[in-house]
């Protein structure tokens, strides 16, 4: 680990907060909460050791999509809960994948949960809690100026990539990948690069026998211990 020293306190989000480090301009630490929030943070809670867990569960896969071509903010963990990571201008914009219909797409649709689409679907939503993430298109986005439309195909093209990478990922830990949320930013030259963090937070993850839930929605739903949940997760996702 190498020397850092944090600064100023930069914002505090539902899950994590973030600062800036001493003497560097293009680098941040992001530190995980044990908070958590549902239904637009109109459901509060905690769960036991998420900052630990979900740090070390995004350090985990984000290295694991270096690996494999993806470029992301992640630098390095500094401790159970820090990590160091690329500061980004975040584009306003939440990419969801979905691989099984759940959740909120069992509203907007005629699919029944638990159905396996025959291709990815993704979506586009505002990143905005006082309109509540509302579902945009590309047209939304352009007006909005969130994205132009090189930078929307892009977002679906790494979302897509990203998803080919994980669904055998989480495949090997006995866990299928119903959907997930990404959200990209802007480094200091611009580039686009995956920010945030991928955990049970931002991921539908489902026991590949018995489809029981492993993920925030046995907090949103009171379905079961949700500290075993995720502490279960993390011992399938670690090895
Ligand atoms: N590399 C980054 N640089 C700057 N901001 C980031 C980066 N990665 C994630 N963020 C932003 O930091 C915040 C993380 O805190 P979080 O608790 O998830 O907030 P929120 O309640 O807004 O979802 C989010 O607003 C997210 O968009
Ligand atoms: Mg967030």
């Amino acid at each position: 680990m190498k020397e850092h020293i944090k600064d100023k306190f930069i914002y505090e989000g539902k899950a994590k907060k973030l600062y800036t480090l001493k003497g560097k301009t293009n680098k941040i630490l992001q530190e995980f909460k044990d908070d958590a929030t549902a239904f637009n943070a109109l459901k509060k809670g905690t769960i036991q050791n998420k900052g630990v867990i979900n740090n070390n569960l995004t350090a985990y896969i984000f290295k694991h999509l270096e690996k494999h071509g993806i470029k992301t903010h992640f630098v390095e963990k500094v401790s159970d809960t820090e990590m160091i990571v690329k500061r980004l201008k975040i584009i306003m914009i939440e990419v969801i994948v979905r691989n099984i219909a759940a959740g909120s797409l069992l509203k907007k649709t005629n699919l029944k949960e638990a159905q396996v689409l025959k291709n990815p679907i993704v979506e586009f939503y505002y990143k905005d809690d006082a309109l509540g993430d509302p579902l945009i298109n590309d047209s939304h986005a352009i007006a909005m100026k969130l994205a132009n439309q090189k930078e929307l195909n892009y977002l679906r093209k790494a979302a897509l990539k990203i998803n080919s990478l994980l669904i055998p990922f989480f495949k090997k830990r006995g866990l299928k990948l119903v959907d997930f949320k990404l959200e990209f930013g802007k480094d200091s030259k611009g580039k686009i690069l995956l920010g945030d963090e991928i955990t049970p937070d931002t991921c539908r993850l489902w026991d590949a026998k018995t489809n029981e839930k492993m993920d925030k929605d046995v907090f949103r739903f009171d379905l079961g211990n949700v500290n075993d949940t995720y502490a279960n997760v993390k011992e399938r996702i670690m090895i």
